[in-house]
């Protein structure tokens, strides 16, 4: 049986491949995606998710648009990487179905409390919509699966010398969600950034040919510019899919159970992920952290989901 999943997503670049891995990865079933002021603003998140599944070919997942900043700051934005739409490179196409007319967090609720099967959540953008779900709906507490979300890092930020970007924009909720009791696991930089967008990489995903890897391709070149420009990495990581990848395929990442602790208040660590590898602190563990990722299957993975779109 396929994991049902709802993705909460900032598109974004990578966004977009989480949504496609997602969407045509056998061992997931993506009934609903939601969206969140993020990497742009949310009127470019909103529509470009839904460009996002129309290339694709992707129909009947309602797309719902939640939050537009924060719980509690205000929204700081990552055109330098993403571009002014959020999805620099391809010529956009109009989205074939519209923006679903309810909220992120009825769309997160009627999903989860209409699902026969536990529902897993993917977010990879700050977490302020499932913040505001698990606050406003607490009945969804006992009914979702787990939360998987890309961000933060074992080791040190991208965003801010500690904070990578999706903690730091919204850490609020990120405790919020952490300290929510749900199984939640964290996917960050320490092997997001194994997740290189090679030469190699670039050529496997063309060759697969369809309309999906072809947008894709004109993506991966805009977001390789912007990632060698702003962090010197010409081979940019691209993060969210390896969040899926922890539900389509386990087997692809070791998961270490920890303390994850969120920085809210330090004058130039807001965001920080600390994590408790050590065990030094003695708290219990609360969180599943990634470690490690098997590299070649990932990029296999989500090639195998790009060639089973259109
Ligand atoms: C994260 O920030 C965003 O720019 C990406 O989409 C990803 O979710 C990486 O720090
Ligand atoms: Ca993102």
């Amino acid at each position: 049986m396929p994991v049902p999943v709802i993705v909460d997503c900032d598109p974004g670049h990578d966004d977009v491949f989480a949504l496609w891995l997602a969407a045509g990865h056998p061992s997931l079933d993506l009934l609903a995606v939601t969206t969140v002021g993020g990497n742009v603003p949310l009127e470019h998140t909103s529509r470009n998710a839904r460009i996002a599944l129309t290339i694709a070919a992707v129909a009947g997942v309602p797309v719902a648009a939640g939050a537009a900043g924060p719980i509690a700051r205000k929204l700081e934005t990552a055109e330098s990487i993403h571009g002014e739409n959020g999805l620099g490179g391809p010529d956009l196409p109009e989205p074939a179905e519209p923006l679903d007319d309810r909220s992120a967090t009825d769309l997160i609720a009627q999903t989860v409390l209409g699902s026969p099967e536990p529902v897993a959540i993917i977010a990879t953008g700050p977490i302020t919509n499932i913040a505001i779900a698990l606050r406003d709906r607490p009945e969804l507490l006992g009914r979702i699966r787990e939360i998987v979300w890309m961000g933060g890092s074992t080791e040190r930020g991208n965003w801010t010398p500690y904070a990578e970007f999706n903690a730091w924009v919204d850490p609020e909720a990120l405790a919020l969600v952490v300290g929510s009791g749900i199984r939640f696991t964290m996917v960050g930089l320490n092997v997001t950034h194994q997740a290189l967008v090679t030469g190699a990489v670039r050529e496997r995903l063309a060759a697969i040919g369809n309309a999906t890897a072809r947008f894709g391709d004109e993506l991966l070149e805009f977001f390789c510019r912007t990632n060698e420009e702003v962090f010197g990495m010409p081979d940019g990581p691209l993060h969210d899919p390896v969040a899926v990848a922890v539900l389509a395929d386990p087997g692809c990442l070791e998961l270490t159970h920890t303390r994850l602790d969120i920085e809210l208040a330090g004058t130039e660590t807001v965001g920080a992920t600390s994590v408790d590898l050590g065990g030094v602190l003695r708290r219990e563990p609360n969180a599943w952290v990634a470690a490690g990722l098997d590299v070649e299957r990932f990029w296999t993975g989500l090639a195998d989901a790009v060639a089973r779109l259109a």
